[in-house]
């Protein structure tokens, strides 16, 4: 079974745009899916005017959403 790694943006710009939800919707997963995801804060991702910025296993997502995020790790974790 494949983990994941996010790193979501906790940096002001992207703290300001959303990144708490962000952080949340994870927090709330079912054990199942929650146990499978290392999740990381990270203090800029160099791209602040298209937060809330997320890193998914090495790739930056811009303007992300709890429901694009979830969707994400949906088809991640299958
Ligand atoms: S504060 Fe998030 S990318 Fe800069």
């Amino acid at each position: 079974m494949n983990n994941m790694v996010i790193e979501i943006c906790v940096g002001t710009s992207c703290y300001l745009l959303g990144a708490q939800d962000l952080i949340r919707s994870i927090e709330e997963l079912p054990y199942e899916q929650r146990s499978r995801i290392e999740l990381r804060g990270v203090t800029c991702l160099k791209t602040c005017g298209k937060g809330p910025n997320v890193r998914i296993d090495g790739v930056v997502a811009a303007e992300m959403t709890p429901e694009r995020l979830l969707s994400i790790i949906q088809d991640k974790l299958g």
